[in-house]
């Protein structure tokens, strides 16, 4: 079987991940170079791999460049995407720069492998909250065609990076320690707008059209885009709330030809990444604290809404940074390889 020189780029939550999947999966790697903005040595799981400091001569052989640094202007992938694909690389990007643009497949593949074909050097991981959403729901657009969708998202602080982490750990041990006498507490240069420890607030992203936040468009826009369909109508509302790991959702769908919830169960439990936990009156359904370190996304309480005879709710829950992030990445890249 032939191997690839393989670099992840990002040694934050995702680009850690990124080498457990790598490993996990087998995927065929020659090389492995792992790039930051600092050189180090880090331990995953008992491996020791070295850390390099990003540089443009790096990608020098590199045939895979999976990214996992910051995004914008100044990102990671900004900067050294261009730089990997001019020395042969195929850049598998993480974050958001490059996903809207026309020229870039934006691939989950439970959805959309093919376009991985599309690709002219760089291929797009959409948002964590994204894909578990269009794996959930994929199924159900190809059997009943979903019109519209209303999605309140439940997320994790590692959605947020390494520093959001730290900020919610250091903020539930100031206000455990102090007995629960009060919840505020007064960190500074927190790595989140609001405080996250024993809180919950709706404000992901900065503010912009339609007062929506950006990561609430990202889920109207990639999900067109994933879905090759823009006729479908998304609302959106991003909540941060004080989980580690493991992305919740509250999602309702109104399709165009009927479908009964157990027809819709039937359908997901034959899915490819999906697990459905769906028994509430045994207290079963997906939760993120079981769902750490899972590739699939989990779906429960599917149920048909009360006054909506096309109207359908679904509960669906991931790890972030395994389905949401790293493994989508991973199995971008074996469909590249195959
Ligand atoms: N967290 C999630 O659930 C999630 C899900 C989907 C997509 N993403 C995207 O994945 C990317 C990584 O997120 P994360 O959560 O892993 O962030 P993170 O924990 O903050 O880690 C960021 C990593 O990127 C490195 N980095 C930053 N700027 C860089 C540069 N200019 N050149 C090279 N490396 C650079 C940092 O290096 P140092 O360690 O040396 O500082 C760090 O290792 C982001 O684009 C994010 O939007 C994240």
């Amino acid at each position: 079987m032939k191997k690839y020189n393989v670099a992840v780029i990002g040694a934050g939550v995702v680009g850690i991940e990124m080498l457990r999947v790598l490993k996990e999966r087998n995927f065929p790697v020659q090389d492995l170079r792992v790039f930051a903005r600092s050189s180090r040595e880090i331990d995953v799981d008992g491996q020791k791999y070295a850390v390099e400091a990003v540089s443009p001569e790096g990608f020098k052989g590199i045939d895979i460049a999976l990214f996992a640094g910051t995004e914008g202007e100044k990102g990671a992938a900004v900067t050294f995407a261009p730089e990997a694909i001019k020395r042969g690389a195929v850049v598998i990007d993480n974050g958001a720069d490059f996903r809207m643009d026309p020229k870039v497949p934006l691939v989950v593949p439970e959805v959309n492998a093919a376009d991985v074909r599309k690709h002219k050097g760089i291929i797009a991981n959409p948002n964590c909250s994204t894909i578990q959403m269009v794996v959930a729901l994929w199924p159900i657009h190809k059997k009943a065609g979903i019109k519209k969708i209303i999605v309140t998202t439940l997320q994790a602080s590692s959605g947020a990076g390494k520093a959001a982490v730290e900020q919610l750990k250091e903020e539930t041990v100031i206000i455990s320690s102090r007995g629960f006498t009060s919840v505020h507490v007064n960190v500074e240069n927190r790595a989140m707008p609001q405080q996250l420890g024993f809180n919950v607030f709706p404000h992901i992203g900065g503010f912009s059209e339609c007062d929506y936040t950006s990561e609430e468009w990202k889920l109207v826009h990639e999900t067109h885009k994933i879905m090759h369909d823009k006729k479908i109508k998304i609302s959106a509302t991003t909540i941060r709330v004080p989980v580690r790991t493991g992305h919740s959702e509250s999602v309702y769908i109104e399709t165009a030809k009927p479908i009964t919830a157990d027809a819709a169960r039937k359908l997901l439990s034959r899915a490819a990444g999906i697990v459905v936990i769906d028994d509430p009156a045994k207290s079963l359904y997906p939760m993120p604290k079981d769902v750490e370190g899972r590739d699939e996304v989990f779906v429960g309480r599917i149920r048909q809404d009360c006054f909506e005879k096309k109207g359908l709710w679904l509960w669906v829950v991931a790890d972030n940074l395994r389905k949401g992030a790293a493994t989508n990445a991973v199995q971008i890249a074996e469909c590249l390889v195959k």
